[in-house]
């Protein structure tokens, strides 16, 4: 499934698979009636379980941005000039495969705010939110957003550079103060030859 998007899927069901078993249902259900049992065949994979872990870890990490309902529209940051990716586009999700989601949640999307969320969630917790903002495009999802925002946990910064902790502003810091001392001592010796 990860590497598959809904358009494939539409046109299977719309057209059959030539050579294989699978009938066409281009003339036996409407274009609505395709897409939702489209959208359905993807509730095999995005799973109320996984999805509705991923739902906790979304709530939690990616509001901020995406939005409670993945569609960013309560948000008013705009991030050179676009918005975070809106999972409610459908037009935008039907040529998405989920594979293609977890890598630029693993590593990022170079060049825009979104972070890499590698050494923050696990791999099977970057499956799982992929899962829950897989089902923001279909309305009926049984896992529905919660209604009041969860405190943010804080963004993974995108390039932490270890001298910006402030661990690493400490270790700066004594060791300005051991080199001065040290400076201190060598000139004090140095005057009482
Ligand atoms: C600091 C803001 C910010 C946060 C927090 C954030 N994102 Fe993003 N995200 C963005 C922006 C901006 C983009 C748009 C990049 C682009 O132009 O495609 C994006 C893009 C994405 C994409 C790529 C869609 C595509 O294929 O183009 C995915 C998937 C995604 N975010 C998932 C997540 C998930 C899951 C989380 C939480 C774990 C998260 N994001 C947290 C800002 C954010």
């Amino acid at each position: 499934m990860i590497n598959e998007n809904s358009t494939a899927f539409f046109l299977s069901i719309t057209n059959g698979r030539k050579g294989t078993a699978m009938p066409p249902f281009g003339n036996r259900l409407s274009e609505n009636q395709r897409w939702d049992v489209t959208a359905y065949i993807w509730t095999f994979w995005a799973d109320q379980d996984s999805a509705g872990k991923g739902k906790l870890i979304y709530e939690r990490n990616c509001t901020s941005c995406h939005g409670m309902k993945g569609d960013g529209a309560e948000i008013s940051i705009v991030f050179n000039g676009k918005r975070a990716f809106d999972f409610t586009n459908l037009s935008a999700m039907a040529n998405e495969h989920p594979s293609e989601l977890f890598d630029s949640v693993t590593d990022g999307v170079t060049g825009t705010a979104m972070p890499s969320w590698k050494s923050e969630l696990s791999e099977n917790e970057r499956w799982n939110v992929i899962k829950y903002a897989w089902t923001f495009q279909f309305k009926d999802y049984a896992i529905a957003p919660s209604q009041t925002p969860i405190p943010s946990t804080g963004i993974p910064s995108k390039n932490s550079i270890w001298y910006s902790t402030p661990a690493g502003a400490a270790i700066i810091l004594i060791s300005l103060i051991m080199a001065a001392g040290i400076l201190y001592l060598f000139r004090k010796g140095v005057d009482e030859r």
